[in-house]
C-alpha cells in the first residue's frame, strides 16, 4: 500500500514487528497520558498563513550547531533499531546522509559507533552529520570511552541524556518482560551485562533492570561539567522541560538544550513538549540553540514548533517506523515525505524561509487557553 503520510508507515509497521518489539517502540510510561499528549499539543495551535509574499522558491537549510543541515529536521537517538530492520542504525545513518539531516546515534545502539560512522562516509549524498547520544553510567571511563571513541571518528557533538536515572515504567514492557532478542546486543559494549544480553532479567522490563544495573541516578549538574572538560565537542542536554532547568543549563555553559520528554517515556504527566517550548525559548534568549522532539508527526507540526522558538526539531518514532517498513529505503521515504510537508507547509503559509517566519504565524487556541 501507498504511505502518504507517518501513520500509514506506522501502522505497517505494526503488522510486521513483533508484538514485543513494537509494543517497546511505541509504548510511554504509566497510563500514557503524555504520549497521547505530546500529540495532542500540536493541535492546541492555529496557523495563521499570510498571502501575496511569493513562495515560488522556500529554503529550508538550517544551521544546526554549526553544521548545514538541508532542513531542520533531525533523528532523535533511539535504542536497539536492528530490532527493526536487519542494518538498524546504519540504515538510518545512510537515509540521513541521502537527505542531507543529523543523526543523533543511541548509546544503545545495536552498531557500533565507528560502524554507523562509516556507514554515514562510504554511502552516496553530500549532507548528514551524526551526534552521539550518551547515558552516564556508573562506570565513568566506560561512559568517556565512548566519547572518545566517537570524537575519534568525527561524531560532532554529545547529547546527554538527562532525564534517566532510572527507567520509567513502560506497562507493556513489563508485561512482555522485554529484552533484546538472543541474536542482538547493544553493540558498544563488550560484556553481556553491559550489552544487554544477558539471558534472564526476571518478571520485570529487562531494559529497566539494565538500567537500574548500570546507569549512575547520582548524576547532578556538576556532571555537565565533568563532561564538557573531558570533550571538545558541544555538550547539548537533552531531556529539559521548564525555564529553571533551562536557566542552570545556560549557566553551566551547554551548547544546546533538546526540550524533551523522552518521547513519554519517562516521567508520566509531564507537560507535552510543544508546551514546555515557549517557556524555555524565553528563559534561553538566545544564548544556547533550542531544539525540541516528542508527538512530531507532520509537516505542519514541525512548522509550528519552528514558530514557537525551536531551532531545530527531532523525530524518534516515525523513523523506527520507516525502518521496519523498508530498512534504509523507508527512512529515506519517511524523511523525504516530512521534508515535502514542511516545504508545503512553509509555502501555504507565506514563508519562504524559516528566518522569515513570523512570530504571528500561530497563536494558541483561546478554548484550550485557561
Ligand atoms: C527513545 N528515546 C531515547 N532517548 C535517548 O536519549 N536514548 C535512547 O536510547 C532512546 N531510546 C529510545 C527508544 C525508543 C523506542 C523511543 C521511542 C525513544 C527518546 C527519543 O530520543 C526521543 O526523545 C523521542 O522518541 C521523541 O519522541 P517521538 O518522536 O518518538 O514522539
Amino acid at each position: 500500500m501507498q504511505r502518504v503520510c507517518v501513520s500509514d508507515f506506522e501502522e505497517e509497521a505494526r503488522k510486521v514487528l513483533p508484538k514485543a518489539v513494537y509494543d517497546y517502540y511505541r509504548s510511554g510510561a504509566d497510563e500514557q497520558k503524555t504520549l497521547a499528549d505530546n500529540v495532542a499539543a500540536f493541535d492546541r495551535w492555529y496557523l495563521v498563513p499570510r498571502v501575496l509574499r511569493d513562495v515560488s522558491t522556500v529554503d529550508l537549510t538550517v544551521s544546526v550547531l554549526g553544521q548545514k543541515l538541508s532542513m531542520p529536521l533531525c533523528v532523535a537517538a533511539t535504542a536497539m533499531q536492528r530490532m527493526a530492520h536487519p542494518e538498524g542504525e546504519t540504515a538510518t545513518a545512510k537515509a540521513c546522509k541521502t537527505v542531507g539531516t543529523g543523526m543523533m546515534l543511541s548509546s544503545w545502539a545495536t552498531s557500533t559507533i565507528e560502524e554507523v560512522m562509516s556507514a554515514m562516509t562510504t554511502s552516496l549524498g553530500s549532507g548528514g552529520v551524526l551526534w552521539l547520544q550518551l547515558y552516564i553510567y556508573k562506570d565513568r571511563e566506560l561512559t568517556l570511552s565512548l566519547v572518545r571513541r566517537a570524537e575519534k571518528v568525527g561524531y560532532k557533538a554529545i547529547f546527554v541524556t538527562v532525564d534517566t536515572p532510572y527507567l520509567g515504567k513502560r506497562l507493556d514492557d513489563v508485561r512482555n518482560h522485554f529484552k533484546m532478542p538472543p541474536h542482538l546486543s547493544m553493540s558498544n559494549f563488550s560484556t553481556a551485562s553491559l550489552a544487554f544480553s544477558e539471558g534472564n532479567y526476571g518478571n520485570d522490563s529487562g531494559l529497566a533492570v539494565y538500567v537500574a544495573n548500570a546507569i549512575d541516578p547520582s548524576i547532578c549538574w556538576d556532571d555537565i561539567t565533568w563532561l564538557k572538560k573531558h570533550t571538545h565537542l558541544p555538550v547539548i542536554v537533552k531531556g529539559i522541560l521548564n525555564a529553571e532547568d533551562a536557566v542552570k543549563a545556560v549557566s553551566y555553559g551547554v551548547s544546546g538544550i533538546l526540550v524533551s520528554n523522552h518521547g513519554a517515556r519517562q516521567l508520566d504527566g509531564v507537560s507535552a513538549t510543544l508546551d514546555a517550548l515557549e517557556e524555555v525559548v524565553r528563559a534561553v534568549q538566545g544564548r544556547c540553540e533550542v531544539y525540541v522532539d516528542g508527538g512530531v508527526r507532520r509537516g505542519t507540526d514541525i512548522l509550528k514548533a519552528l514558530a514557537l522558538g525551536a531551532k531545530a526539531v527531532f523525530i524518534g518514532r516515525p523513523v523506527l517506523w520507516g525502518l521496519a517498513c523498508q530498512g534504509e529505503q523507508g527512512v529515506t521515504e519517511l524523511l523525504e515525505l516530512l521534508k515535502d510537508e514542511l516545504r508545503l507547509a512553509m509555502a501555504l503559509s507565506g514563508n519562504q524561509h524559516k528566518g522569515h517566519l513570523l512570530c504571528r504565524t500561530i497563536f494558541a487556541d483561546p478554548q484550550t487557553q485557561t
